[in-house]
């Protein structure tokens, strides 16, 4: 049968019910990024960088997000769980802990296509794609990621601000711009 993005949210929100909803999501996407065909197929191939929103809803918001080729996303917190499955190219991902004065680090992960990371609702993390070739990942969170609100930090000078995603936009835009120079 082939995979619809309709499964796709049927699956994870089966998983809320679960007693540990990030741990069932978790194992839902370890199945799917295992079929990265199937998910090309039922999501479109990626030609740009952005975030496709397949289900938003209070309690579990799921989205496609495909970073550019050199872009980097600076640091920022979700207030809720979120799940990531690669499923093309791979995301680097950098921790942080609050600091007296903004953040420091703590640590990182390499995530290849394949990989399903688990984040806990007060994670801090930046995520950058360092390689020739778009990362690809479905990211499901435990909530509405669009409303909640929640803070950002500046990638230089760790200063804090409310999340902006106009300013995510625009480091897409022009992320984009400058991979369809080099393409
Ligand atoms: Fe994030």
């Amino acid at each position: 049968m082939t995979l619809a993005v309709d499964d796709i949210v049927d699956r994870c929100s089966a998983a809320l019910t679960e007693h540990t909803p990030a741990l069932a999501v978790r194992d839902v996407l370890d199945e799917l990024v295992a079929a990265p065909e199937a998910l090309d197929h039922a999501l479109g191939p990626v030609t740009f960088g952005g975030i496709t929103t397949l289900h938003n809803a209070d309690d579990l918001t799921i989205l496609r997000v495909a970073w550019t080729p050199g872009m980097a996303l600076n640091p920022h917190e979700h207030r809720m769980w979120a799940v990531i499955g690669m499923y093309g190219g791979q995301e680097d991902n950098a921790f942080y802990r609050r600091a007296e004065r903004g953040l420091e680090p703590a640590g990182g992960r390499e995530l290849p296509a394949g990989d399903v990371l688990v984040l806990g609702d007060d994670v801090i993390h930046s995520v950058a794609n360092s390689r020739r070739e778009f990362a690809v990942a479905l990211h499901v969170y435990g909530g509405d990621f669009f409303s909640v609100p929640r803070s950002e930090w500046d990638f230089e000078t760790f200063e804090e601000r409310p999340r902006d995603f106009e300013h995510t936009r625009r480091l897409f835009e022009a992320a984009n711009a400058r991979w369809r120079e080099q393409a």
